[in-house]
Formats: C-alpha cells, sequence, structure tokens
C-alpha cells in the first residue's frame, strides 16, 4: 500500500494511542508461565504482538479474545510437548525473550521469523544463555535458532550493550533457574520485565543497572495496557514541527526508562505538559498536551540511548526543524533493528531535501531546514522508518509518496486513521 503525506495547516484534538508493544509480549509471555489464568486488557493488536500470541498457544495455552482488545489465557496445559516450533515473525522481543524462556524448559525448540528478523543479531543473547548452559543450533548466530532446554546455571553477567531484549531473555532463564542470575548493564534500558516480573510476584531486586533474580513462581494476575509512548511520539514531533498545532495524547505509559523523548523534547524547548500522571498495574501512565513552538538543537548521547532507542528516527525529523546542530551519537545499535536505521533514514531523509550527515553511531542535523518533498520514499520494510517519513510529509512543500506503508502494522494498525483525526 502507497501512501502520500502532505503539508498541514496545524494538529487539533484528542487521540488516544493503542497499547505498548513491550508490555503488551510481556503480559502474554508471563501469563503463559504463571500456569493458570490471566485476562489482558487493552493488548496490542500489532502484528509483533500477534506473533507472540501465536507462540502462547503453540506452548499449550487457551487464548481467547472476550472483547476487540480483551484476552484471557489459560495457561494449565503450557509447557507439556517435548518439540516446539515458534515462529516469531518481524519481532525482535519474541525471538530474544523466548530464547530465555524456552532455554530452561526441557524441550527443544525452533525459533525462526522472517527474512529481516533472521538477519539480526542474536549472539548478544545465545552468548549468556550458553555460559548458563543452553545448547544452541544455530547459522552464524542467526536465526532460525534451535535451543536445547534443560536446567541451567545461574550466572553474573555484565552485558556490553544496554538492551532490554538481552536482559529480559537473562532474567527469564534465570526466572526458572536454581541460585541467583545477575545482569549488569552499562545503562539502564526499559525496566518492563523487571515490574512485571514484580507485580506477578517473583523475587527479583533491581538496584540502578544492576537486576537480580532468584528462581520463583508467578503468580496469575490481571493486567491493563497502557499506550505505547514509542506510538505517541510520532504524534508528538508531528504537533512540535507543524505550526498551529495542540493535541492531547491520552493513556501514554509513562515510565521513566521510557521517557527520553519527552525529556529531550522539553529541552529543545518543546511545548509539553504532562496531566493526569497515575500508577497502573506497577506502570506510570498519563496524558500529555503538546503545542507547536520554536526548537533548539541539542546534542544526544550517552544514558539517555536506550530510554528513546525506538524513537530516534522520528526525533531526526523534530531535528530538521530545530535552530542549531543536533548530534545523535552512542546509538550504533539502530544499525541492527528492522533495517539499518542510521543508513535508511539518511537515504529517505536526502530524498526530500534534508541536510543530514551520517556517523557509525548516529547523524548530525543543521536546523532549521525547508524541506521540499515532491519525492516517492521507501520504508525498508520498518514501521518506525514509514511513520517517521510520514511526519515529515507533514511539513514538506510538495506531497511525499511512501511506498509499502503497511509495514506500519507491526506495531501500530491504527497509526494512519488516528493520524488522519486531528489533520
Ligand atoms: C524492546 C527493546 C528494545 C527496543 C524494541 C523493544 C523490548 O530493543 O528497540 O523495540 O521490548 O524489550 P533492544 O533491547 O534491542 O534495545
Amino acid at each position: 500500500m502507497n501512501i502520500i503525506s502532505q503539508k498541514s495547516n496545524g494538529l487539533k484534538g484528542t487521540v488516544t494511542i493503542p497499547a505498548d508493544k513491550s508490555i503488551s509480549h510481556r503480559s502474554a509471555m508471563f501469563s503463559a508461565l504463571t500456569g493458570g489464568v490471566c485476562e489482558i486488557q487493552n493488548y496490542s493488536l500489532g502484528a509483533d504482538c500477534i506473533s507472540t500470541l501465536n507462540i502462547v498457544k503453540e506452548l499449550g495455552c487457551e487464548v481467547e479474545f472476550i472483547g476487540e482488545k480483551h484476552l484471557r489465557i489459560d495457561a494449565k496445559n503450557a509447557f507439556k510437548k517435548d518439540r516446539y516450533k515458534l515462529d516469531c515473525g518481524n519481532s525482535g522481543t519474541s525471538m530474544r525473550l523466548f530464547a530465555g524462556i524456552m532455554a530452561s524448559y526441557e524441550a527443544e525448540s525452533t525459533l525462526f521469523g522472517d527474512a529481516s528478523l533472521s538477519k539480526r543479531p542474536m549472539k548478544r543473547v545465545i552468548l549468556p544463555l550458553e555460559l548458563m548452559g543452553a545448547k544452541f543450533k544455530h547459522n552464524d548466530y542467526k536465526a532460525p535458532l534451535i535451543i536445547q532446554g534443560g536446567e541451567l546455571f545461574p550466572i553474573d553477567y555484565k552485558t556490553p550493550i544496554a538492551s532490554a531484549q538481552v536482559k529480559s531473555c537473562i532474567l527469564l532463564a534465570g526466572l526458572n533457574t536454581v541460585g541467583e542470575t545477575k545482569i549488569t548493564e552499562p545503562y539502564v534500558s526499559r525496566d518492563h520485565t523487571e515490574r512485571m516480573l514484580k507485580y506477578l510476584g517473583a523475587d527479583i531486586v533491581t538496584d540502578c543497572n544492576v537486576t537480580k533474580i532468584k528462581k520463583s513462581k508467578l503468580t496469575p494476575k490481571n493486567f491493563k495496557i497502557c499506550g505505547d509512548i514509542s506510538s505517541a511520539a510520532f504524534f508528538m514531533v508531528a504537533a512540535a514541527i507543524v505550526p498551529n498545532s495542540e493535541i492531547i495524547i491520552k493513556n501514554v505509559g509513562l515510565n521513566p526508562t521510557r521517557t527520553g523523548i519527552v525529556e529531550v523534547m522539553q529541552q529543545m524547548g518543546a511545548d509539553i505538559q504532562i496531566l493526569d500522571s497515575h500508577t497502573e498495574c506497577n506502570e506510570q501512565v498519563g496524558d500529555i498536551r503538546i503545542k507547536s513552538s520554536e526548537l533548539k538543537a541539542i546534542t544526544i548521547e550517552g544514558e539517555i540511548i536506550p530510554r528513546l532507542i525506538d524513537e530516534l528516527p522520528v526525533i531526526a525529523v523534530l531535528a530538521t526543524q530545530a535552530a542549531g546542530t543536533t548530534i545523535v551519537k552512542d546509538a550504533q545499535d539502530l544499525r541492527n533493528k528492522e533495517s539499518d536505521r542510521i543508513k535508511c533514514l539518511v537515504t529517505e531523509l536526502r530524498k526530500i531535501g534534508v541536510q543530514i550527515e551520517e556517523s557509525p553511531d548516529g547523524f548530525v542535523i543543521e536546523g532549521k531546514q525547508n524541506l521540499k518533498g515532491d519525492a516517492g520514499l521507501e520504508c525498508y520494510h520498518d514501521h518506525r522508518l514509514a511513520m517517521s517519513l510520514y511526519v515529515a510529509g507533514l511539513i514538506c512543500e510538495k506531497s511525499v509518496c511512501i511506498n509499502e506503508f503497511q509495514w506500519v502494522d507491526i506495531s501500530f494498525p491504527e497509526f494512519l486513521p488516528l493520524m488522519q483525526t486531528l489533520t
């Protein structure tokens, strides 16, 4: 599906952002681990979270939709087979977290995915799981991964990258391993796994960038999932850069390990207010009001990078409208996402007239720039690139056409209809 994005005269109104992808994945996975019955309200209907749900079914759970986004998972018959074939689709979170789960169960599991997922690095989870005693077959550390699971040993592991997927993989293996498993990250990454495992009664302790877990039994509970700040980010940036905009985004997850985007936008001078902040299922949630304003450039580097890693493509679009030099560094892992997000972003933004310089671990943008548009753009099968380019189209002099826009369905099938309610 090719779609057109064109200059907007101002975004106005209120939108409710659909469920957080990271939290949805975990709610379904951990429901399966409870061995009981859990209900999940407001589950993400993005293709990635549906991949996780299909895996949960394959593992023996009964999964029933009792409302449009309201699920019931009965896990009493889970983990009874000797062999599993688990299709992770396009979802890195499914593959890396299920690798940790399946490594500690007495079964042979094959984890596979689509062409993009089969190219993504899995060494980061294979190495620590092998240290715990798991046996893998793989093709140069890429999917498909065949895991011979069984009893594991606890490890004290220092990971070289701040990655919630790596941390969660090790914690999930540790959850079913006698002794204390410890992981230290260079910087704090998103902590939804830790919060949700605590909510379900696991013996898990976090002190800054160090997390320890002991073998625990989880208690079945119900979940209510908040909106995804990574999806909200496209609306936040759009409202900040399209003149005459003022919008409210309802029900957004405001976990501090995810709010790097809010901090960066505030530092750049965006007019943002947080309203009605409260806690639900051990996660902070609130509404965000945002108006268009003058923006200034900043440098984005170091500890904040894992707290806004998925928002960097749309931050590049934001930076085109900020006066001065915006520098993004320490973000080399952007090259290992659904696409090489540095290279692909630079290539596509240049087509619409953006002056942007690529660096090994980020990019540099001089603002404020006029964007000419008038181009056909590729999204490289990458949902976040597709939505970032759509937001760029809202400030281009002439319209842009984005090819294969259906890739947004991976995380945010409601993106276009929601955006259209504001324009
Ligand atoms: C995720 C962690 C991040 C993020 C991804 C979702 C998660 O990946 O980019 O979209 O749910 O744990 P990394 O852990 O590889 O940084």
